[in-house]
């Protein structure tokens, strides 16, 4: 039986609750409505909110109640409208990798092909990277936009980048907390409403999702991945967003670098001088074609390319951190520590694997006291390395003190191919 009036969400009717889902029933929208206000209002505490959870985690949820959650979700708050007849606004989501420099490299190289792209982002997240941190590293630049700026960037330079604000989705702030502390982030359904949410309150009337598959990521294996993707995509679509998802690979880090302004660094020079024809490189261009297609657009990849080649792609970079508080001189001038200590193979073969969350873990510790601190890895699956060889170089201030990076680069006699880059896309 569904709570027929969301105020009537108490202890008692929570238990019942926590009961239908513990036997393995689905909870109506009216339920899952009740449980985000009456959570929201305190009426219901933390450890009956965490119990649900927990039996959503064992028994799972239906894509009916995720839907239902991540409307409740996005009801807790605001949300952002922006005009549909002044055109096409995008967004683009990753569901969190190490050395993941998508965002702030497609941004504005898709704003630079004429897209309008409204991007709120979340700080790091255990041993994955976030977005904002490595943009807080620019000197000056200030990610924390009222909303109106934001709208208004969006529609002066066609981006913005900016971080949550407590205006939107308030209820996934406090839930995300409590599960991270009560060990229920890994159900699809509330990961689905979690990532949903927010980007339905920020108003893209299109989202490009890049869901990770890895060691490193929420969902290790790519049918999980496939399946989050799925999720998030027609949940998107019972919004009336369009949506695409891209399954993409998280077994080694995507760009070389792992920390938060050495990550910026390299966004910058890819940006800056084209790139090299790598793993980072190949999935900006395809995440930036789809949110080009998103805008109605179009041109793909090779116009995207084109926007890397002839500068206008930096240009825009320049122009969203200036808007942002921060000059090109603060940008331009954030330089590496100029005597990295070099991690060297101690055998010959060809690496196996890489400990991704070991190196990622190893990148936040080096950026805490160091904005610019972090490692460039120089090796990756399916290489041929010869003894003495470099796997990684360490930046900054605390180099000394980070040890046993050898051993993240497992190195054997067989050769390997390289994982794909992408698995899947789901539209
Ligand atoms: N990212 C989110 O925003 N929420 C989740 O639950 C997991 C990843």
């Amino acid at each position: 039986m569904a709570v027929a009036n969301p105020g009537a969400m108490d202890e008692t009717a929570m238990r019942h609750c926590i009961e239908r889902k513990r036997d393995g029933h689905a909870l109506s929208a009216t339920d899952w409505d009740a449980i985000i206000d009456g959570f929201m209002e305190g009426r219901i505490d933390e450890a009956q909110t965490a119990a649900l959870f927990m039996a959503c985690v064992w028994r799972g949820m239906t894509f009916e109640e995720a839907h239902a959650l991540t409307d409740a979700m996005v009801r807790s708050g605001e949300s952002i409208s922006f005009d549909r007849s002044q055109g096409i606004i995008v967004d683009k989501h990753s569901s969190g990798g190490v050395a993941d420099i998508v965002s702030l490299v497609a941004v504005p190289l898709a704003a630079a092909c004429g897209a309008r792209v409204a991007k709120l982002s979340g700080r790091a997240l255990g041993h994955t990277g976030g977005t904002i941190d490595k943009l807080e590293a620019i000197p000056g630049f200030n990610a924390a936009l009222s909303l109106d700026t934001f709208i208004r960037q969006v529609e002066s330079i066609g981006c913005a980048i900016a971080a949550q604000t407590q205006a939107l989705v308030p209820a996934d702030k406090r839930i995300y907390n409590l599960r991270d502390r009560t060990g229920t982030v890994p159900a699809m359904g509330l990961i689905a409403a979690s990532i949903v949410s927010k980007k339905i309150a920020c108003g893209a009337h299109a989202i490009v999702f890049d869901v990770k598959t890895g060691p490193a990521s929420f969902t290790p294996q790519p049918e999980q991945a496939r399946e989050l993707a799925g999720w998030l995509v027609e949940i998107c679509k019972g919004f009336g967003r369009k949506a695409i998802a891209f399954v993409s690979d998280m077994h080694q880090p995507l760009g070389r670098t792992v920390g938060t302004g050495i990550e910026m660094v390299e966004s910058r020079d890819l940006l800056r001088t084209g790139g090299e024809d790598d793993r980072a490189r190949s999935l900006v261009l395809k995440i930036v074609a789809a949110l080009l297609d998103a805008s109605e657009i179009g041109g793909g990849e090779e116009r995207a390319a084109k926007a890397l080649a002839d500068g206008s792609g930096y240009a825009k970079l320049v122009e969203m951190v200036e808007a942002q508080g921060a000059s090109r001189g603060a940008l331009e001038g954030m330089e590496l520590d100029a005597k990295p200590l070099t991690v060297k193979a101690s055998q010959a073969g060809f690496v196996q694997s890489i400990d991704v969350v070991h190196l990622g873990n190893a990148g936040r510790r080096l950026s805490q006291h160091d904005k610019l601190g972090g490692l460039f890895v120089t090796a990756q699956i399916g290489d041929r390395i010869e003894a003495g060889q470099p796997l990684a170089r360490v930046y900054g201030k605390d180099k000394e003190h980070v040890r046993n990076l050898e051993a993240s680069f497992k190195i054997g006699a067989d050769p390997v191919e390289p994982p794909p880059l992408v698995y899947d896309t789901v539209t």
